[in-house]
């Protein structure tokens, strides 16, 4: 047996190597299609990846091929949230993030961290410490980063640190209460809205060579609520910056909805202001909600999909943003058709990311693939 061949079957399975021997029939659709999203981008300068699950990399091998397919950038959906990470005071379990980064090494992709603060995903306890006061909040918070920015060392370079703070206006799906424009939270009300520099200060202080991000969303449509939101933002990062605040990118999370209006110019606008400021552009949660009244025909519903995946992906990427990452990959494991808040009614599924439900691509994917060519 030659070196080749040893080598080729000394390699994890992944896209290229079986690609390239012809064992396309082994895997499962989306792997036996070819080059997968995250390769096409590449050939662009873009880094395509997406949020996944450890219980679905687990139990489901067409998701394991899928995702190595098509994604060269992870993120993990719900194992770095607080909940996930320290169920109760003092007691870290990093097993399911842990999984995800096994995986991750085995197929040599890379992996981002989501979410070191949010008001979301909280375990139980963390409210009720937070409303203890000023010095435990410090503490927990500094307690928090201390295990998982140490844990994920060297492995996770790239952390959303400060994960939705701006409040919604009036106008959007659900508005905040109050002038704004930070989001009312336990964070804030137990440091105030120092709280976001302190957040950065500390993940800086633990690990100097991370890249730091805040994540927001709501800020891509070319609606009142959705512009107005982007002035805070826009208040918020200028502010960070000019005063020195360690911060290295944005994250826009782009959960897009058909039934808001995208107009390019607006947020290419944004984009060049945020990168003005000499931050980074990242778009970190792609997917796509159809509307109520979607029409029945599937092939009209995926056009839709498809048609507004490319326009804002090409203006995105047209915009600076060189890492692109879906919430998920598939309809049959998407949030959209899972969380109460986001899903259609009468049990129809969003259309909304790249791959079915039965991991075939679907127009959308081919939408992201020209916009990645457009970029
Ligand atoms: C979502 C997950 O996808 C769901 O599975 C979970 O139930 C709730 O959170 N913005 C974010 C993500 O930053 O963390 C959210 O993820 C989706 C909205």
């Amino acid at each position: 047996m030659g070196d080749d061949q040893d080598r080729a079957t000394a390699l994890p399975l992944n896209r290229r190597s079986l690609g390239g021997l012809g064992l396309g029939w082994l895997l499962s659709p989306a792997a036996a299609q070819g080059a997968g999203l995250g390769s096409l981008a590449r050939t662009h300068g873009v880094v395509f990846g997406t949020a996944i699950q450890a219980r679905y990399l687990e139990q489901d091998a067409a998701y394991r091929d899928a995702v190595a397919t098509e994604a060269s950038l992870l993120v993990p959906e719900w194992e770095a949230k607080w909940a996930a990470l320290q169920p109760e005071e003092g007691r870290f379990d990093t097993a399911p993030l842990d999984a995800i980064l096994a995986w991750a090494r085995s197929q040599r992709i890379p992996v981002r961290g989501h979410a070191l603060v949010w008001h979301n995903a909280m375990p139980d306890w963390l409210p009720a410490a937070l409303a203890e006061g000023r010095q435990r909040a410090l503490g927990v918070l500094a307690a928090h980063l201390d295990v998982a920015l140490h844990h994920a060392r060297g492995q996770i370079r790239d952390w959303d640190v400060v994960n939705e703070p701006i409040a919604n206006p009036p106008g959007s799906d659900v508005p905040d209460p109050g002038p704004g424009p930070l989001r009312d939270t336990p964070w804030l009300r137990a440091l105030g809205p120092s709280y976001v520099e302190t957040a950065l200060r500390m993940a800086r202080e633990r690990d100097p060579t991370l890249r730091l991000t805040l994540n927001e969303y709501g800020v891509e449509e070319d609606t009142p609520d959705a512009a107005e939101k982007r002035r805070r933002l826009l208040a918020l990062l200028r502010d960070l910056v000019g005063r020195g605040v360690p911060l290295d990118a944005v994250g826009i999370q782009a959960h897009l909805q058909l039934a808001r209006p995208f107009r390019p110019e607006p947020f290419a606008a944004f984009l060049k202001q945020i990168r003005s400021l000499g931050l980074t552009v990242l778009v970190t949660e792609l997917d796509i909600r159809e509307t109520h009244a979607a029409p029945q025909d599937l092939a009209r519903r995926d056009a839709l999909v498809a048609e507004r995946a490319e326009a804002f992906l090409a203006c995105a990427v047209q915009g600076g943003a060189r890492t692109v990452l879906s919430w998920g990959l598939t309809d049959r494991y998407s949030w959209l058709a899972t969380e109460p808040a986001v899903a259609l009614p009468n049990g129809r599924v969003h259309r909304g990311l790249p791959l079915d439900a039965d991991y075939h691509r679907k127009p959308m994917w081919n939408g992201m693939a020209r916009a990645f060519a457009r970029g």
